[in-house]
């Protein structure tokens, strides 16, 4: 009898965004092509783990699917193994179900785990690598905001879509002479709204890192105005929040290891600028259409490479960690380096320093000291991660 191929599992959680498809092929295609390994996909992120539902993956079976978004594998962002929401008559308790995650994986005769998601997937990931599970996380998030990876495959196409939003804004702003407000996706990090303000010619970029002040946003509307220009773009996170103010929550999500979901915040936006000055503003919240649609060239090739290299690091032994890109070169970092963390904008980031040589205005009254804002951001997701551990 020959000997029995390795097999290994693989599963995509959180949030979706381009590119996870792509990460599913090359993990399929490595390990039956270059490791001799078999693959079994689990559906719906932890969730299938937990149910013992999944499909064996062969190359016929991920054929086809580099372009795709979404994944075919489902995803969710309600399954931690570890607080597990199941429904009691009308209400939801939490329990925790994580030995019955190493049960099933035993029972498979797996070897490794492939987990592809962000934080709350590396933060489960963590607690189930104590429990004997191997695993290798890859990082994936429209939001960019996972530690220890210079950027997560998503981003880039989420960047590219917002950016096409903005430039078609820019003409219709330009003809009725208006001040229009983009609303971009991120969570607490504003990388998105950064990088779409930035490539798309935004004139005031708002993110969550840096409070704005409204008279310091109206005053660059004021002076673009006096120097003939009659329109402004304005980008926005999600997460931006007044001096002295709080996020604009647009629901909560019970069973969801972090709950709150944001957005709304640019029609707060618009009604504080109009009636503060003489403008017309209009509101698009690109929402859930920055997670969609066939991934860039870049992600596409980000996507595939930090797959193969997965494999290669369960082949070599090298679990427990994250597969990252630092520079041009694929590394990676303990997990547990990874979990529960937020990467933040930082006052001395280039794109930061480009803005402010460029003239942009982040919506800071002058001469304010960003690197004060950057403390309280940092302790804020501290206390987030916290609660959030907590409620584990
Ligand atoms: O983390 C990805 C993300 O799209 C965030 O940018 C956004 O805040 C959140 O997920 C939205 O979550 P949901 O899909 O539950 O509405």
């Amino acid at each position: 009898m020959g000997k029995q191929k390795k097999r290994i599992g693989v599963l995509t959680g959180g949030g979706d965004c381009p590119g996870l498809n792509a990460v599913i092929r090359a993990v399929t295609k490595t390990a039956n092509n270059e490791c001799g390994m078999e693959v079994v996909g689990f559906f719906d992120g932890y969730d299938g783990l937990v149910q013992n539902r999944y499909e064996n993956l062969d190359d016929e079976d991920v054929s086809g699917i580099l372009t795709r978004g979404g994944t075919i594998l489902g995803s969710s962002n309600r399954a931690d193994p570890f607080n597990y929401p199941v429904l009691q008559g009308e209400e939801y308790v939490y329990i925790d179900r994580s030995n019955q995650c190493v049960r099933n994986f035993d029972a498979l005769g797996l070897s490794a785990l492939i987990a592809i998601g962000g934080d709350g997937t590396m933060a489960a990931s963590g607690g189930l690598m104590d429990m004997g599970i191997p695993i290798v996380g890859v990082p994936k998030t429209i939001d960019n905001d996972l530690e220890g990876t210079d950027v997560t495959f998503g981003f880039d196409t989420a960047l590219q879509t917002a950016t096409d939003a903005i430039d078609r804004i820019h003409t219709t702003a330009q003809s009725h002479h208006r001040v229009m407000i983009i609303e971009v996706m991120g969570r607490y990090a504003g990388w998105l709204a950064l990088g779409s303000g930035m490539a798309g010619g935004g004139d005031i970029i708002l993110i969550p890192e840096f409070p704005y002040d409204i008279s310091a946003v109206c005053d660059h509307i004021k002076l673009r105005n006096s120097r003939g220009k009659k329109f402004s773009i304005i980008v926005v996170g999600e997460g931006a929040k007044p001096v002295g103010g709080e996020m604009t929550v647009s629901r909560t999500v019970e069973n969801s290891p972090d709950a709150i979901r944001l957005g709304g915040v640019s029609n707060r936006i618009a009604a504080q600028i109009e009636g503060l000055i003489e403008v017309e503003c209009r509101v698009t919240i690109l929402g859930h259409l920055l997670r969609g649609g066939s991934p860039t060239a870049r992600d596409r090739m980000l996507a595939t490479g930090f797959g193969v290299e997965a494999v290669r690091m369960v082949n070599r032994g090298e679990t427990g960690r994250m597969v990252a890109l630092r520079g041009n070169h694929m590394t990676s970092v303990p997990i547990s380096e990874v979990a529960g963390k937020t990467r933040i904008v930082t006052p001395d980031h280039e794109w930061v320093q480009a803005v402010n040589s460029i003239g942009l205005s982040l919506g800071t009254p002058d001469g304010v000291d960003l690197k004060e804002y950057l403390e309280t951001a940092r302790h804020e997701n501290e206390s987030r991660a916290k609660r959030a551990a907590k409620q584990d």
